[in-house]
């Protein structure tokens, strides 16, 4: 990571958690990171965890992210949650387009655009993630697949607004797998959403964040945070435990 930029982990929650087990886990994340100075650390709760959360954080080093956001303010929108209302709850960051949104519940390029503006309209620093299927990887379509994802997101977002970005690159092959992308391997793609994003914006590419996900754990944090272009990590099932979150926070920022 290039010393620019400041190491930020987000623990992605995913869908875990009562009220009481995430003030618990959030609180002891909190304690463990407390003492530590040059790293940005966020949580993602489920919804219904958030504003407990974010009550609980607030005087805090440790942030709250959500874990997706609608585009639209207000309205007969059954079920969906405005980013100016998780704002009210507490958020800071809110994660857009993650894996399994786009493969579970059939997310759209255009979509992740969308929500990525109304986030930031709404002062949220979205967490847009991209990352290739493993057959895509297969047919030497990683850089296509990811070009195609980073350039549709931020389609219309000015230079203002992209500094308030984030980027997570999560192969969707190493998500809940044990199997995480080698150093080598993130690098090559986090180098490329760095030169791409440096094409339509110079200033701003060299401050932007790049997070890895995709199954980040205490023993590779460090090895994956020495490459140039990764920044931070998108963390999934190493977030669910307070002890390895926070060794992973600490090992990641170590370097
Ligand atoms: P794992 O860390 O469980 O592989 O999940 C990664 C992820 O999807 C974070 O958003």
């Amino acid at each position: 990571m290039a010393a620019a930029r400041r190491p930020f982990f987000c623990g992605n929650w995913k869908l875990n958690g009562s009220i009481a087990e995430s003030l618990a886990l959030a609180t002891d994340v909190r304690n463990g990171v407390s003492s530590l100075r040059d790293v940005d650390v966020a949580v993602a709760p489920s919804f219904t965890a958030l504003y407990a959360v974010a009550k609980r954080l607030e005087d805090g080093p440790v942030t709250v992210a959500a874990q997706d956001c609608f585009w639209e303010e207000k309205g007969a929108f059954t079920g969906e949650v405005a980013p100016s209302q998780l704002a009210d709850a507490g958020c800071k960051h809110v994660i857009i387009g993650h894996s399994e949104r786009r493969q579970l519940f059939g997310e759209l390029d255009a979509a992740v655009n969308l929500k990525a503006r109304a986030a930031l309209r709404a002062g949220l620093a979205p967490i847009i993630c991209v990352g290739e299927t493993l057959a895509e990887r297969d047919a030497g379509e990683t850089m296509g697949r990811v070009q195609a994802q980073v350039d549709a997101a931020l389609t219309d977002i000015d230079h203002a607004s992209l500094e308030r970005v984030v980027i997570a690159y999560e192969p969707v092959w190493a998500i809940g797998t044990g199997r995480n992308a080698t150093p080598a391997q993130a690098q090559e793609v986090h180098h490329f959403i760095r030169s791409r994003i440096a094409g339509r914006a110079p200033a701003v590419a060299p401050r932007l964040r790049i997070l890895y996900g995709g199954s980040m754990k205490p023993d590779n944090a460090r090895a994956l945070m020495a490459e140039a272009d990764v920044d931070g990590g998108l963390v999934g099932g190493a977030s669910l435990s307070a002890e390895s979150f926070v060794r992973l926070v600490k090992e990641g920022s170590a370097t």
